[in-house]
């Protein structure tokens, strides 16, 4: 199966906030960001991985800055780092500003990807080649998080978990 760059998953939608998509004071509302990321990341491991793909985990969320009602949003996302089926998803979210068109980030997040076959098994997908000092560090850092990810679900004895313990040592 030939690499990938994350550059080739490469994901924008950008939106607009309506008020039926914001909180009593008129922000963005949550969910209606989470929903939002999840399809871009979704697209993101769809073209990484050519295969089907389902949200295995929301890793973090860091709702940074509130997205006030009428805002031009742009979702980024772009695959970090490939495993054997599964692929972390790196999101940022930006905010337009109305005058001088210049983006603030907003938020981040990071989503977990499973590619799977018809009846929903896991399937292997290509590995991810980092390119830019960004990515690199993207996904330097995925294996720690997937181990994270994997102790919080109960899948992983957090004895096994390498990467994490090398940080407290
Ligand atoms: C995601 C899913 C396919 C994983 O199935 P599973 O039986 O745990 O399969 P495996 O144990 O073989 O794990 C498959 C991969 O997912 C990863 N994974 C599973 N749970 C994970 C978690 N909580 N966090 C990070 N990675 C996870 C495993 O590490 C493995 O990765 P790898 O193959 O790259 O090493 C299965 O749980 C599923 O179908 N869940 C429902 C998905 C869905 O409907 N999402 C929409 C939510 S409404």
């Amino acid at each position: 199966m030939q690499p990938k760059t994350a550059f080739q998953s490469k994901t924008v939608v950008t939106d607009l906030v309506l008020p039926s998509e914001t909180n009593p004071i008129n922000n963005l509302f949550g969910g209606e960001l989470l929903a939002r990321m999840d399809r871009a990341a979704s697209i993101a491991a769809r073209r990484h991985s050519r295969r089907i793909v389902v949200t295995a985990s929301v890793n973090h969320v860091a709702f940074n800055r509130a997205i006030p009602l009428g805002s031009v949003v742009t979702v980024e996302a772009k695959v970090s780092r490939a495993f054997t089926s599964s692929m972390e998803v790196y999101l940022d979210v930006w905010i337009e500003d109305r005058e001088s068109g210049e983006c603030i980030k907003a938020n981040e997040a990071i989503y977990t990807f499973v590619a799977v076959d018809e009846t929903g098994r896991p399937i292997k997908v290509p590995e991810l080649i980092p390119e830019t000092d960004l990515e690199k560090e993207r996904f330097d850092g995925a294996l720690r998080r997937k181990q994270l990810s994997l102790v919080l679900a109960g899948k992983m004895k957090p004895q096994d978990a390498t990467e994490l313990k090398a940080i407290f040592e």
